[in-house]
């Protein structure tokens, strides 16, 4: 549905990571996937995050959905932003896939953004990389090269960073795509109503994974290793710690990630939680796996929920990470690809259903989850 018209390998030599790219016309003939009634609909959900982010006397205000009413975007100066829309709608996720020549546990979601005239959200930097897709209407934007600059709470929900160098100055029409690495300072104001659509990657940084990494092994270790001495000689110096016992530390510390290995139960489960809801509608009778046998024979094709994270490591190909659980693949390979490297799977599931009732049942079980569905 959505094409890239740019020379991938170009952009990843020279840009991705490293400098901030307009790509005029990124998408030819763009049409939006959503519109902005719809987007308001959406901003009314519990279950999405929404927030709508105006200047009232000169001052900046961010106000956290759900909303009720919209009265704001009757005038300029107003955007209204909602996160992960290719959870809950499927024609928005399509936005994705053309992106997925990154990897897909690099992706974290489409964030949609609607602006009145004048509309935007400040000068600021993210911490992670973004393609800006305009829709709709047209939106004029400044990017600076990587810099630190200062930051500063321009209202509670809003951090924004001094003003900056641009680099980049550009209107943009329906179908461009603006990347920006991360680090990179920027701002855009619609010059008229204006679609915004950004792909977001994810990087934790390394307190993150840390965290996450201890959260993990207090729930699964139950025999934590514990430090112990080292052996002992009378004390001269009773307050020094010694050399060998650092280094006995460090390697008590380091037993339970000594090798890349070490992460992959762990990393697997946190990479494939999806970090907002996702729209699970689980079959209301559970399926048979006779009456998937049956749909695919008559060519139906499933697709992966929008926003639901399947992957599995080259080094470990059996174990497949779906929505933070762990699942063994051994026996019946070929699924894995089908299901962490396709959006939708293809006609090759008869074959693989035909040669392996396990592969069967699993995939029935993750149908009966709401995880893949049929159109
Ligand atoms: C927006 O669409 O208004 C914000 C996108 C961004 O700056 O990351
Ligand atoms: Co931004």
């Amino acid at each position: 549905m959505f094409e890239l018209n740019f020379e991938i390998n170009q952009f990843l030599d020279t840009y991705w990571q490293k400098k901030p790219i307009l790509i005029k016309q990124g998408f030819v003939d763009f049409q939006d996937p959503i519109a902005a009634d719809e987007l308001a609909g959406l901003a009314m959900e519990e279950d999405l995050e929404s927030r709508l982010v105006y200047q009232e006397e000169g001052a900046w205000q961010a106000e956290i959905g759900p909303f009720n009413t919209f009265e704001r975007l009757d005038n300029d100066g107003a955007t209204l932003l909602i996160q992960a829309v290719d959870h809950w709608h499927p024609d928005a996720q399509q936005l994705i896939r053309p992106f997925r020549f990154l990897p897909n546990w690099r992706i974290d979601d489409l964030m949609i953004s609607y602006s009145t005239p004048k509309g935007g959200v400040g000068p600021h930097i993210d911490n992670y990389d973004v393609f800006i897709i305009q829709g709709q209407g047209k939106r004029h934007w400044r990017v600076g090269e990587r810099q630190t600059l200062p930051e500063f709470a321009a209202h509670g929900a809003l951090k924004h960073c001094a003003e900056f160098e641009a680099s980049i100055d550009v209107e943009m029409e329906p179908g461009d795509i603006l990347y920006i690495p991360s680090g990179c300072p920027h701002e855009g104001y619609a010059v008229e109503a204006s679609i915004n659509y950004s792909v977001g990657f994810r990087a934790p940084d390394q307190n993150d994974l840390l965290s996450s990494f201890t959260d993990y092994n207090i729930d699964n270790n139950d025999n934590a290793l514990r430090y112990t001495d080292i052996p002992m000689q009378v004390r001269e110096k009773p307050g020094r710690i010694e050399q060998a016992e650092l280094n006995k530390l460090h390697q008590v510390m380091l037993e339970n990630c000594k090798t890349p290995a070490h992460l992959i139960p762990w990393f697997g489960k946190m990479i494939s939680e999806a970090k907002h809801d996702l729209d699970i509608a689980q079959p209301e009778h559970p399926l048979q796996t006779e009456d998937i046998l049956e749909f695919l024979e008559d060519g139906a094709q499933f697709t992966r929920l929008g926003g639901l994270r399947a992957v599995y490591f080259e080094q470990a190909p059996q174990q497949v990470f779906i929505n933070g659980d762990a699942y063994d693949f051994s026996g019946f390979l070929e699924l894995i690809s089908c299901l962490c490297d396709q959006d939708e799977t293809a006609s090759e599931l008869v074959e693989i259903f035909q040669s392996s009732a396990e592969a069967l049942a699993l995939f029935t079980k993750l149908v009966n989850l709401g995880y893949w569905y049929a159109e």
